[in-house]
């Protein structure tokens, strides 16, 4: 079906007043009262909104879908207080999912990433963003960006892909790999992602390893967004300023003067990743609280992944975010999971509701704004609407 007026919500996020919406095709046509959009549209098929608020679809920037196996016995021992590092440290985390993915076929991640991403829908989210990770040496990174550009090509989702340089894998010289993420692997990955991530941790890699790759990526035309100061601060703020990165993430290790930085940097994004936090156990709580005069500019996201975050959903990522960070405004909840990564994205279709943009919709059983970060935990997805077909 092609027309849809979605009729009487009691508020549409983000609009003045409670509007009746005329989708044509995959666009918002027009906003208004019922009767002059059914006098625009006589033909539409009338959807009764009643009783719902209406807010774009979910825009998750940042994801590791694409994996195989899992690692529920991970949670459990970081739940009995063994620290996320020292188990990487130790040749498992990331290692473990690595050698799960070196064991599976393309299509096998294929199959696994559609399992992940039909239920992503289900969860209103209509842009997600995947980055590769797990494959670590060329033939199976590329093995993994290939599966991601084949969901690209046929789910519903719209996928940002993103390749990230996760880990130096067990057993190969540190610089020998350096040099082939470098010469081959960033060049040669650049047709299949438009996004370069590298993870800046102790034991991990220094801000000297990712300088030099990110100026490699940066001459390539990638764009730069990064995991940094997640458990050590190891200065990675600072290098996002010189390599001129668009976001960094994780952010639970934060001093007031790159926190001031930040805020300077009015092309810099701060994604928090509360999930993530809350099921690493750690110590530390993003600090939200220090970017609080750039409220267009935080982000939050479910950071899914088979390890530190087997969540993807970001209702309950909103609801994670209320508890660790104590946000007192609904309506930046929402933001930081529609409109802010939307725009972090270079996306302008998507992430509000106006006449023109993508219809990207979301129909929740609630009263107002207010009840959707209060209400996360029960099922008030009434219905997702994705490019304007009904899901
Ligand atoms: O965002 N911190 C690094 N990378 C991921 C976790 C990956 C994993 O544990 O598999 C993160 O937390
Ligand atoms: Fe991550």
């Amino acid at each position: 079906m092609s027309e849809i007026i979605i009729k009487n919500p009691n508020e549409v996020f983000g609009c003045a007043e409670a509007q009746s919406l005329l989708i044509k095709k995959d666009i918002i046509h027009a906003t208004g009262n019922v009767e002059s959009l059914i006098a625009q549209s006589p033909d539409a098929e009338i959807i009764d909104a009643e009783g719902t608020v209406i807010i774009p679809g979910f825009v998750d920037c940042h994801t590791h879908l694409v994996f195989a196996g899992s690692r529920e016995n991970e949670l459990f021992k970081r739940a009995a207080g063994r620290p996320y590092l020292e188990i990487l440290e130790a040749g498992g985390g990331i290692h473990n999912t690595v050698k799960a993915v070196h064991q599976a076929t393309e299509d096998e991640l294929v199959e696994n990433g559609r399992h992940f991403l039909d239920y992503a829908l289900k969860m209103g989210i209509t842009t997600i963003e995947i980055k590769s990770g797990y494959g670590l040496d060329y033939d199976n990174e590329l093995k993994m960006l290939k599966a991601i550009a084949r969901l690209k090509t046929e789910h519903a989702v719209d996928i940002v892909p993103t390749y990230l340089v996760h880990s130096v894998p067990k057993g190969v010289d540190r610089n020998t790999y350096l040099d082939e993420v470098a010469d081959r692997m960033i060049p040669d990955f650049k047709q299949y992602a438009q996004w370069f991530d590298i993870f800046i941790e102790k034991g991990v890699f220094s801000i000297e390893e990712g300088e030099r790759l990110i100026k490699k990526a940066k001459a390539e035309g990638y764009k730069i967004g990064f995991h940094t100061n997640q458990v050590n601060d190891l200065g990675g703020v600072m290098l996002a300023e010189r390599m001129g990165a668009t976001h960094i993430d994780h952010l639970e290790t934060l001093s007031d003067a790159d926190a001031n930085a930040i805020i300077k940097n009015k092309d810099l994004y701060a994604v928090f990743l509360p999930t993530a936090e809350g099921l690493v156990f750690s110590e530390h709580t993003g600090r939200i609280d220090k970017l609080m005069e750039i409220p267009e500019r935080i982000i939050l996201s479910s950071d899914f992944n088979p390890g530190s975050s087997p969540v993807l959903n970001p209702l309950f990522v909103m609801k994670a975010a209320l508890m660790r960070y104590r946000i007192s405004d609904p309506h930046l909840l929402v933001r930081s999971m529609t409109s802010n990564p939307a725009r972090m994205l270079g996306f302008t279709d998507r992430g509000v509701i106006a006449a023109g943009k993508k219809a990207d919709l979301l129909l929740l059983d609630v009263k107002n704004i207010e009840q959707i970060p209060y209400y996360a935990s029960f099922p008030i997805i009434r219905q997702v609407i994705k490019n304007g077909e009904l899901y």
